[in-house]
């Protein structure tokens, strides 16, 4: 059997790690083997946005990459088709596998199931109802092609059958992401705090003690922080109320950076003692500064479900999740505060009194690869 599996951005690489994993492991163990090919599209290029995730987490170098780079949604996806297509042809994959709900998702789905090959999505299921979201274009899209949907938790399940889905197409696996989780996260916690702020900050000023308080923030969303009216008001209240209770540790997006710069509230932020500014961190690095703060403030899903893991309060500064099982209601410790100021003030005084409470959804067990390429070969 030959599989094809699919990486473009960030987010991908840490849930492609573990079905790597976890077929060279079936290759191991059976006689009957499985020829896997690697493809990433080059949505993400920098080194730090994808180079120094397959290092760490022992992703063997891509056997193909399509170069897209940077440009609009229809010129990545469509761009992505084209170059992908040509590598259907060529290697005739009984299967392709796509994982989230990045541009490459939906442009390899869409031209693997143009020329009748089988998809499956892993991630699948997850939905925001907000489709000003391109990645929930994206879900819908993968999702309505795909002949297997794995899926992270039963809500997501309940999307697909009540979108007419067969129950036969879908199964629950679990979060797969967890997997490179569990395996990473002691190392992880041998990690100094104090290098990871030296190695990676992108002003150099004094560090102090980075002592048990602090916070870690993280925004990209095109909502948060493509307008400058919004940008502004976040980053005054960050260094009004935010910084005079703890320091602020904050990896920066290359799509934030360069905003905050065209928007000019670069210098007003370097200027302040306690918030340091970093470059784009590693795997191992964010699971550290995670593991540790006293909260997280993030528009990131993938996020949210680390934090959710780990028992970090995290404030979701987005107004919908598609990933509601981490969410306070649901036993986790997100909660959505949207990018209103007074919504995330008084979500903020509610968290920061918060003690860590680490929750697992059923199957957020470190073991959802093996579940996933299981059900590739029952299929
Ligand atoms: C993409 C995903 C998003 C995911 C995010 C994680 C889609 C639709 N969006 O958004 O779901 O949460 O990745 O990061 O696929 N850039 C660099 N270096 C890089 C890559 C990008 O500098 O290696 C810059 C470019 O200026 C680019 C901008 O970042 O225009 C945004 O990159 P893009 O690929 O458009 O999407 P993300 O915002 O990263």
């Amino acid at each position: 059997m030959k599989i094809i599996s699919v990486v473009g951005a960030r987010p991908n690489f840490m849930k492609i790690a573990p079905f790597i994993r976890a077929i060279s492991h079936f290759n191991k163990q059976n006689i009957r083997q499985i020829h896997h090919l690697l493809v990433h599209t080059g949505q993400h290029y920098d080194d730090r946005m994808s180079a120094q995730f397959f290092e760490e987490l022992n992703i063997p170098p891509a056997d193909i990459n399509l170069g897209i780079g940077s440009g609009s949604h229809a010129e990545q996806v469509g761009k992505t088709m084209i170059a992908f297509e040509q590598v259907l042809i060529k290697e005739k994959p009984g299967w392709v596998v796509v994982v989230g709900d990045v541009n490459a998702t939906l442009a390899c789905s869409v031209a693997a199931k143009k020329l009748q090959i089988k998809v499956c999505h892993i991630e699948a299921g997850l939905r925001s109802f907000d489709m000003s979201m391109p990645e929930e274009i994206n879900r819908l899209v993968t999702d309505r092609l795909s002949d297997l949907l794995l899926t992270p938790d039963a809500i997501s399940t309940g999307h697909l059958i009540q979108e007419g889905t067969a129950s036969k197409r879908i199964k629950l696996v679990g979060n797969i992401m967890i997997d490179t989780l569990d395996r990473h996260l002691s190392s992880s916690l041998s990690m100094s705090l104090k290098d990871i702020v030296q190695n990676n900050q992108m002003e150099k000023s004094s560090i102090g003690e980075i002592d048990g308080k602090y916070g870690v923030v993280t925004l990209h969303r095109p909502s948060n922080v493509d307008h400058q009216i919004v940008m502004e008001k976040l980053v005054q209240f960050i260094v009004d109320e935010v910084v005079p209770h703890c320091k602020i540790i904050w990896p920066i997006h290359p799509r934030t950076a360069k905003n905050l710069k065209t928007f000019k509230l670069w210098e007003q932020i370097i200027s302040v003692p306690g918030i340091y500014l970093l470059q784009p961190v590693g795997y191992l690095e964010m699971l550290r500064l995670n593991s540790g703060a006293t909260f997280v403030m993030t528009d990131s899903g993938g996020l949210q479900e680390e934090c959710c893991v780990l028992g970090t309060p995290c404030l979701t500064l987005r107004d919908n999740t598609e990933r509601p099982v981490t969410t306070e209601e649901n036993g986790g410790l997100s909660r959505l505060v949207g990018n209103s100021i007074a919504n995330i003030r008084s979500g903020f005084n509610d968290i920061l009194p918060l003690q860590r409470k680490p929750f697992r959804p059923p199957l957020w067990d470190g073991h959802t690869a093996e579940r996933c390429l299981k059900a590739i070969l029952d299929y």
